[in-house]
């Protein structure tokens, strides 16, 4: 029995996982897989109902659950509340409370999508990555953090980069375990130069790439690699970096890859994963059947994958995607109004990737 935990949470995020549990629904049905799937409220929407982004019994379901899939959280109205209160709050919270440390974010380049992407076909051409970003450490949980009032009436606001060594090993091990199912490449991403948690960072995971001595280990500062990663993309195979470079470096991986709307991500403690599209809310569009399922229905893939074991199914789905990119369907975000491409909506993106799936799953 695969136990689901279904968060739709804000904005887009409703529209894009009703997509996903469709085609999921569709595929464990076909394959007479026992599924249950517990809804909650996280984000914005938990805030209006309870006053919180996330609630006790939320928390509960995540916890009781193999899988957790999320939307997305968000939105403009509830930017004034405090941090504390702000949706995102309930991500940090889960992501803290279930203790999933290891955030897998493959970016790569889709050859019918190429034209998508602001950069040149010849720079962006056969990049495939994996970006693997420290989750539950680093400066988004370190302490002391705050904001206080200063003898002369202004204010400091502080946060703490820690890293112990534990936190480092173990997302070094799954960067290396990772590598070695592909290109055996690992670069470690840092700013040893001036942050001595980075350099500790840094020795750390050199001393366990000896325990790989089939893995080519290198190490680039973080600044640097933000230039690389728009000069020559598919020279990457699996990045390792902490929790906000690593943030700030797969918002920019994406854009090689065409649209933030592509890529999926896993959050990961052993087997036990969350799993949802590396894009916000977008509130700008929510409600309007505009936005890209693909994400989220990758995201699925990614759970069969890594909490169920299940690659051949994973496999279904990925490429009915694939198919349905080479059949020219697009939503907004991936169109580019060449001829022969098919603008649809979010709901006949899902029907599309469906019908294909029908197609190409033996029954
Ligand atoms: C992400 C997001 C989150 C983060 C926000 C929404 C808290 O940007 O998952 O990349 O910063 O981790
Ligand atoms: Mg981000």
């Amino acid at each position: 029995m695969m136990k689901l935990a279904l968060f739709a949470g804000d904005g887009i995020g409703v529209e894009v996982t009703k997509e996903a549990i469709k085609v999921l629904k569709y595929l464990l049905d076909l394959n007479s897989i026992n599924y249950e799937i517990e809804e909650g409220l996280v984000g914005g929407v938990s805030y209006d109902a309870y006053g919180k982004p996330i609630t006790e019994e939320t928390l509960k379901i995540a916890k009781e659950s193999d899988a957790v899939i999320f939307g997305a959280v968000g939105g403009t109205k509830w930017e004034p509340l405090p941090i504390e209160l702000r949706p995102e709050k309930a991500l940090l919270t889960l992501r803290y409370d279930l203790g999933l440390y290891a955030n897998l974010r493959p970016a790569k380049v889709y050859d019918d999508l190429i034209d998508a992407s602001p950069l040149k076909k010849e720079i962006v051409g056969g990049t495939d990555m994996m970006i693997i970003r420290e989750l539950t450490g680093g400066i988004y949980f370190g302490k002391p953090r705050g904001i206080e009032d200063l003898p002369d009436g202004t204010k400091k606001g502080f946060n703490t980069l820690v890293y112990t060594t534990k936190e480092i090993e173990r997302i070094a091990k799954i960067a290396f375990d990772i590598s070695m199912k592909r290109r055996k490449k690992v670069l470690s991403v840092d700013k040893a130069n001036v942050l001595e948690s980075t350099e500790l960072w840094r020795n750390v995971v050199a001393n366990v790439s000896k325990n790989y001595p089939e893995v080519e280990l290198s190490n680039m500062y973080v600044d640097n690699c933000s230039m690389q990663l728009i000069k020559q993309p598919a020279s990457f195979d699996v990045i390792v970096t902490t929790n906000m470079f690593g943030d700030i470096l797969s918002d920019e991986a994406s854009m090689v890859s065409g649209s933030i709307g592509m890529l999926p991500s896993a959050s990961l403690n052993g087997k036990k994963g969350m799993y949802e599209p590396i894009h916000g809310s977008a509130p700008d569009i929510a409600g309007q059947n505009k936005a890209n399922p693909l994400a989220t229905i990758l995201s699925c893939a990614m759970m069969l994958r890594y909490s169920f074991d299940k690659d051949n199914l994973a496999d279904y789905i990925e490429k009915s995607v694939e198919n349905v990119i080479k059949k020219g369907y697009r939503t907004q975000d991936i169109y580019s109004g060449a001829a022969g491409l098919k603008l649809v909506g979010t709901s006949q993106m899902g029907e599309a990737v469906l019908s294909e799936l029908k197609d190409i799953m033996p029954a």
